[in-house]
């Protein structure tokens, strides 16, 4: 049996390798650990969620499948469904970014014990990356999809000793995708923003308010993609 995921949340799945246990954390169908646990990539996985409507559509889609004894949905708010040492790695996905900030630094010695964790903002990307700089988190890849018309930013972090800094253009494009040789997906989505912001500039009255901080981001973002030509 196959259980096909979108290019997004295989994205996800594809990050966790070599983890062979993990819990998905806000997993509402248990697409993506239903998918592994049938690829053989996991012995086991956690599916969890706040919300009872979303887990009981995990419970059904485990069930459809029949997995019961690999996979554990788990009602709860963020990483308190989880006891030390228990899985090697989380993915949280499908959230904003400062939403799946606070759910780490709700926990963070625990967050800090995973092998690795998938994070797939759907916004504000950069909060996440504030957040993983300032607790010692280190950026160890990165990936963009455009899936169902959407832009999707996947990171991947884990836990180091060492400070970690990142600069603005890192922060706000990512350190690994913005250093890629060469990545259409990224090109688009941040030359796609660019040119919104010339069309909303040239409509708005030269001293209107908004104009110094478009361009300063203007400038950013001619910075990233000065660097793909
Ligand atoms: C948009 S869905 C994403 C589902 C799946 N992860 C994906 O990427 O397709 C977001 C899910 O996160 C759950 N959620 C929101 N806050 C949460 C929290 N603090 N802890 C656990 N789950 C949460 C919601 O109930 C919802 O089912």
């Amino acid at each position: 049996m196959n259980c096909e995921l979108s290019l997004r949340l295989q994205t996800c799945l594809d990050a966790l390798q070599p983890l062979q246990t993990i819990a998905d954390i806000g997993t509402d169908h248990a697409y993506l650990p239903c998918a592994g646990v049938l690829k053989g990539q996991f012995k086991k996985a956690i599916a969890a969620d706040v919300g009872i409507g979303p887990l009981e559509a995990a419970k059904t889609t485990i069930s459809k499948y029949q997995l019961e004894s690999m996979i554990e949905p788990r009602l709860g708010s963020g990483l308190t469904v989880l006891k030390p040492s228990e899985v090697e790695g989380v993915v949280i996905a499908g959230m904003g970014g400062k939403l799946i900030a606070s759910i780490l630094e709700a926990d963070v010695k625990l967050s800090q014990s995973f092998q690795r964790l998938v994070l797939q903002p759907n916004l504000d990307a950069n909060i996440l990356r504030t957040f993983l700089m300032k607790n010692q988190f280190e950026i160890i890849d990165e990936k963009i999809v455009y899936d169902e018309k959407k832009f999707y930013e996947v990171i991947v972090a884990r836990w180091t000793r060492e400070p970690i800094h990142y600069n603005e253009l890192d922060i706000e494009f990512g350190p690994i995708l913005r250093r890629l040789p060469s990545c259409d997906v990224f090109q688009e989505k941040w030359q796609k923003e660019f040119n919104k912001n010339e069309e909303i500039i040239k409509q708005l009255p030269i001293n209107h308010h908004r104009i110094k901080t478009l361009n300063n981001r203007q400038s950013l973002l001619k910075e990233v993609l000065k660097n793909e030509s």
